[in-house]
């Protein structure tokens, strides 16, 4: 997520869990060709694999050129990005949710992509934009890409776009999540993998969506969630959801070896004659601000650490050594929180209740009744349910897609370990949004696509959520609740 999940909070998610699969910023293809300076857009230490990188645009031919490069860098997969909902993007040179309406150009780019290099390719998509809104749309959209081109796994945001009036935030808040359409994305092209974004703010609905078995789901996409609350998010999830060892001691250890981290960065990328270096001291602070997310003595610690950087503060390891002390020493010492293993009891049924996003108007299919059965949830709580697998378009488009996959030699998940019970889980990082127009009069420069890139992107954003100047923000976007009204 564009000035959230950058580099350095992938470093420190990397810390605190090591299965978790890791998304960057989205990079404009563009970008990548017009501007030398790949390092900034791409380099990652090794060890934040598995590691996906996202890619924007809509020229095949660019994308795939983009795409080589991302590939010399190392990448696991590229995904490309079909949900940004920014009006701006979608007026310059359609990309972005723009791109769900024309599924022909997305399965070309993604082709293009795939046969420019040998990294599996996704793509992250809406349920749909504006009135083209139908499951039947869905369907055809998801059938067109994973026909035209090798793409096998989509990651749909459960909730649809709205290019105009709405803006990139209340995109993420206001149309309704319809969880139930990405199962039976799952149950109706069963030889595609699916993973669920949008709305799941902790490892409970994470394991609670893995487990909800009406269509088996490749992973769950965390944003928000795992931005805000890093450590209770991902720290308990090598265990929980992969079967595995957690990574993490405890928020003291990874702080430590952080700040090794981020103090050997700070400058990395150069330095302005005033002194400002990038990455600044502030911009590597700021992943670690949601730790202690939720703990006692949180707020006063961030104060803390305000203050620290007025005063003038010269490493992240000094501003952590001057304000540690203000929290309490079971926040920073404590082992990850190991609890339970998914089922429907206790915090997971909390969890069930933001997982349930009911449509009235449809009648839920047997498979998603055994899961409410299962679930303990009774019929008169029910509102809605999940699209039919009927005769008519999504039915043919499903058996077509089986077809192709068959004739192809049975195409099914790349993502090795991505299947249900014990899977993928993912964390969403996203960013730098958008290409612009090229300038009248010829072909962009670097630093005209620099600054279309951070334009477009800003319209991506959330609201005024601008680099190092975020504190008060963050502390903001804090205390929001995470899995809103309309989430
Ligand atoms: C500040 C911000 C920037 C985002 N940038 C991107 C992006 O570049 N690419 C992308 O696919 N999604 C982006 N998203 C959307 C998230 O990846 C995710 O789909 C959305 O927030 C819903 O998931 P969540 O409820 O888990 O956060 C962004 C979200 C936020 C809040």
């Amino acid at each position: 997520m564009m000035d959230w999940t950058d580099l350095h909070y992938r470093q420190l998610a990397r810390m605190i869990s090591r299965h978790t699969w890791l998304y960057t910023e989205m990079v404009v293809d563009k970008t990548l060709i017009h501007n030398p300076d790949h390092d900034r857009f791409l380099w990652f230490p090794p060890e934040q694999h598995p590691i996906v990188c996202q890619l924007g645009g809509s020229d095949p031919d660019e994308l795939a050129a983009a795409a080589r490069i991302v590939a010399g860098y190392g990448y696991d997969e590229i995904n490309l990005n079909v949900g940004c909902p920014s009006d701006r993007v979608a007026g310059a040179g359609c990309f972005g949710a723009a791109l769900m309406l024309r599924p022909e150009l997305v399965a070309r780019c993604c082709a293009a992509i795939a046969a420019a290099v040998d990294i599996p390719v996704t793509v992250k998509c809406r349920l749909g934009v504006d009135n083209n809104d139908s499951y039947e749309e869905l369907v055809r959209f998801v059938h067109t890409v994973s026909t035209g081109s090798p793409v096998t796994h989509f990651i749909v945001h459960a909730r649809k776009a709205h290019l105009k009036g709405l803006n990139p935030h209340q995109n993420r808040t206001v149309p309704p999540l319809r969880y139930q359409w990405v199962w039976a994305l799952a149950r109706d092209f069963p030889h595609l993998s699916f993973s669920l974004n949008g709305g799941v703010a902790g490892l409970d609905g994470v394991v609670t969506a893995l487990r909800a078995d009406p269509g088996p789901l490749a992973g769950v996409m965390v944003g928000r969630g795992a931005y805000h609350a890093p450590w209770d998010v991902l720290a308990d999830a090598d265990r929980r959801v992969f079967g595995g060892s957690n990574a993490a001691l405890s928020r003291r250890v990874v702080l430590d070896t952080y700040a090794a981290y981020a103090d050997a960065m700070v400058g990395r990328w150069g330095s302005k004659p005033d002194g400002w270096r990038a990455p600044s001291l502030r911009t590597l602070f700021k992943p670690v601000l949601g730790m202690f997310a939720g703990e006692p003595r949180a707020r006063q610690w961030r104060a803390a650490v305000d203050a620290a950087f007025k005063q003038g503060a010269g490493s992240v390891r000094g501003v952590l050594d001057a304000t540690l002390h203000v929290l309490l020493p079971e926040s920073l010492d404590a082992a990850p929180r190991e609890e339970g293993d998914g089922g429907a009891a206790g915090p997971a049924h909390e969890a069930l209740r933001t997982l349930q996003h009911w449509e009235p108007e449809l009648p839920p299919t047997p498979e998603w009744l055994a899961v409410e059965r299962e679930l303990g949830r009774g019929a008169a709580e029910r509102e809605g349910g999940m699209p039919a697998a009927e005769e008519g378009e999504a039915g043919s488009a499903s058996q077509d897609s089986a077809l192709t996959a068959a004739d192809k030699g049975g195409a099914a998940n790349l993502r090795s370990g991505a299947q249900p019970g014990g899977t993928g889980s993912e964390t969403s990082t996203s960013g730098n949004l958008a290409q612009g127009p090229a300038p009248a009069g010829g072909a962009a420069t670097p630093g005209d696509q620099q600054q279309q890139q951070e334009e477009s992107g800003a319209a991506c954003k959330d609201d005024g959520a601008s680099h190092d100047e975020s504190w008060v923000l963050v502390e903001k976007q804090t205390s929001v609740p995470l899995q809103g009204a309309a989430s």
